[in-house]
């Protein structure tokens, strides 16, 4: 993975500091970096822990400082105040990448103008461990060697994906945005559920955890299978697997539908109400 000028990053947070270290872990000189990070704190854990160049504020760059990409990584409800001190930078040499959560294009193209080649990407927390799950849109600035280049830097910290209609992202949020905390909440029940069924509690959150991790991880590894061929593979006619998914699927396992049942239609609401919300703050 190579850039012909410098990456800044503007926002040295989880999400910026996870970037970049996956960047680097794939070959991207740190000398290639840079941040504008106001909090000292993070600012001299990034210098030390990946080398790159941090600077306190956009006017304390090197002059004549232009990148080929400048990723916005700073909270959303912080991002109109920052992003106009990048004006300068608006033009085809340089792309925009914007991380944070449902900040529309039009809010970067309001401050930065009709020149700026904008990309916004909605990715998910795993992009902290090289596993997340990124969606991307493309205003019609971006050239092809800028998208590239977005589509390589961003597959640093898992998978990637494109779509034309910004509108999606909304769904996007509803389903891999927020679905980390869904999963989490997943083993908080199934803990419950052991302690319920006589379990003791530290036994009943470890073999939760344990379980949701385990069968994570399965999955991963298992690219060629389906989750359906998974599950089947662990269901036996009138067992006691077959016994616990028809009360989650209300009915026979192996229906033809098995994503409608109870927990499907519970977890079809839940995405429909995250994107529902993500729409509402975008308003
Ligand atoms: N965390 C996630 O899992 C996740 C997932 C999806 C999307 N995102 C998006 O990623 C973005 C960053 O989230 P995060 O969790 O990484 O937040 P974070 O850890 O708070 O990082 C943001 C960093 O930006 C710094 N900052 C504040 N004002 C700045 C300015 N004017 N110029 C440059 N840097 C400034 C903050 O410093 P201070 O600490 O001093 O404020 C902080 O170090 C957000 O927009 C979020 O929506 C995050």
């Amino acid at each position: 993975m190579t850039a012909a000028r410098p990456l800044l990053v503007v926002g040295g947070g989880k999400m910026g500091g996870a970037l970049m270290a996956g960047w680097i872990s794939r070959g991207i000189p740190a000398a290639d970096i840079f941040v504008v990070e106001p909090n000292p704190d993070n600012a001299s854990a990034l210098a030390r822990d990946l080398g790159v160049t941090v600077a306190a504020a956009a006017d304390d760059l090197p002059p004549d400082f232009l990148p080929e990409l400048v990723m916005f990584a700073v909270k959303p409800q912080v991002m109109a105040d920052v992003v106009p001190a990048y004006l300068p930078f608006a033009g085809p040499a340089t792309v925009f990448l914007s991380i944070a959560a449902g900040t529309p294009i039009a809010l970067f193209e309001d401050c930065l103008g009709e020149v700026a080649a904008i990309v916004r990407v909605m990715p998910n927390t795993p992009a902290a461990v090289g596993r997340g799950a990124s969606v991307a849109c493309a205003n019609a600035r971006v050239t092809d060697a800028q998208q590239k280049l977005c589509h390589d830097l961003l597959t640093a910290v898992g998978q990637v994906h494109w779509v034309e209609d910004e509108d999606l992202l909304h769904a996007v949020t509803g389903l891999s945005g927020s679905g980390p905390a869904y999963v989490f909440h997943l083993v908080e029940c199934l803990a419950r559920a052991g302690r319920e069924a006589g379990l003791p509690e530290d036994l009943a959150n470890s073999l939760a955890r344990a379980t949701v991790e385990g069968a994570g991880e399965l999955l991963h590894r298992s690219a060629t299978d389906t989750p359906d061929t998974l599950r089947r593979n662990v269901t036996s006619p009138g067992g006691t697997t077959a016994a616990g998914l028809t009360v989650l699927m209300g009915g026979d396992p192996n229906k033809d539908d098995p994503a409608h049942g109870p927990l499907g239609d519970l977890v079809t609401g839940c995405v429909a109400a995250a994107a529902k919300r993500s729409r509402e703050l975008a308003e």
